[in-house]
């Protein structure tokens, strides 16, 4: 299946305050936690382009600077790196962005909930199908996770919402789909719901931070009222697009590291750095000695 280029543009809600890494983040945004070497929007926003997304729409609020000067360029610190001969490190700074991107940033007025922060976007994504990618949820995959969704996309030409099993007793941490009756790794969703509580659950497949969407999903999203938590809640909004046009959950290849707490922080910390190209077998070498001694 090869990718076509249906997809342009991505939209990345950042405006979340990451209450629960206080006080880390109470002046840089938790997008901005580094996961060994880049910080987590980085990975973010190499996901969407190697899906194909050429529009970057970051939904931004209170102390999320940082973000835009990540991805801004930074003529002198290039310079002063140039100057001291450090090429390899003005090539990597560089690349954050490539030249074919571009990114758009639009603050939220107010933290109304997921579904009111993807509704910021709609004048910058038109009617085109989009992504939505939460920078929480780091996924590690082969082939990136919205690639693999954009694939299917291509196959079914609606919605696609990137799901996996989840412990029943964590129904209330996410957006809970009940599917048709089927096998293999797309099926049609019949319903959805926003933090079920365990008993209340249609099923144990949670929708993690990866969203294909239609740009339908706007007019819905204009409409529905505060759902879960008192926000407008972008599950409710898929819920209602559902009623005139299929979604599809998708069970994608990958593992995945809730980074929006600091157990899974940890261990996207580690095992990305027991992946990486240096420090890998030193840092194998130092988990094994310290293994020895707790
Ligand atoms: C949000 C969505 C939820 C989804 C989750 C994935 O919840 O509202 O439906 O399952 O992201 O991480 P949040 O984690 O912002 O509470």
């Amino acid at each position: 299946m090869a990718i076509k280029a249906a997809i342009r543009t991505a939209v990345f809600p950042v405006a979340g305050r990451g209450t629960r890494f206080l006080p880390a983040t109470k002046a840089s945004p938790k997008e901005m936690l580094p996961v060994v070497d880049k910080p987590l929007i980085q990975y973010a926003v190499e996901e969407a382009l190697a899906a194909g997304a050429r529009r970057l729409v970051f939904i931004t609020g209170a102390s999320k600077r940082a973000i835009e000067d990540h991805f801004d360029s930074d003529q002198e610190l290039e310079k002063l790196l140039v100057s001291q001969g450090k090429n390899e490190l003005v090539r990597q700074l560089r690349s954050v962005l490539p030249s074919y991107a571009s990114c758009i940033y639009i603050r939220q007025p107010a933290p109304l909930g997921l579904g009111h922060a993807v509704l910021c976007a709609a004048p910058a994504v038109g009617f085109e199908p989009f992504f939505v990618h939460l920078a929480d949820d780091l996924i590690e995959s082969e082939k990136p996770c919205l690639a693999q969704m954009a694939e299917v996309y291509s196959e079914v030409h609606a919605s696609v919402l990137g799901v996996e099993s989840v412990p029943a007793k964590d129904t209330d941490k996410y957006g809970i789909v009940a599917l048709e009756r089927g096998t293999g790794p797309v099926r049609r969703i019949r319903a959805i719901v926003e933090k079920p509580k365990p008993a209340a659950a249609p099923s144990r497949l949670a929708v993690v931070g990866r969203y294909i969407l239609s740009a339908r999903i706007f007019e819905h999203l204009e409409r529905i009222g505060r759902g879960a938590g008192g926000e407008i809640q972008l599950t409710d909004g898929i819920a209602r697009l559902m009623q005139d046009e299929p979604a599809y959950a998708y069970l994608f290849e990958g593992k995945r590291y809730d980074c929006g707490n600091k157990l899974g922080y940890l261990q996207a910390t580690v095992e990305h750095a027991l992946s990486h190209k240096e420090l890998g077998a030193p840092f194998a070498a130092y988990l094994r000695r310290l293994a020895k001694t707790i």
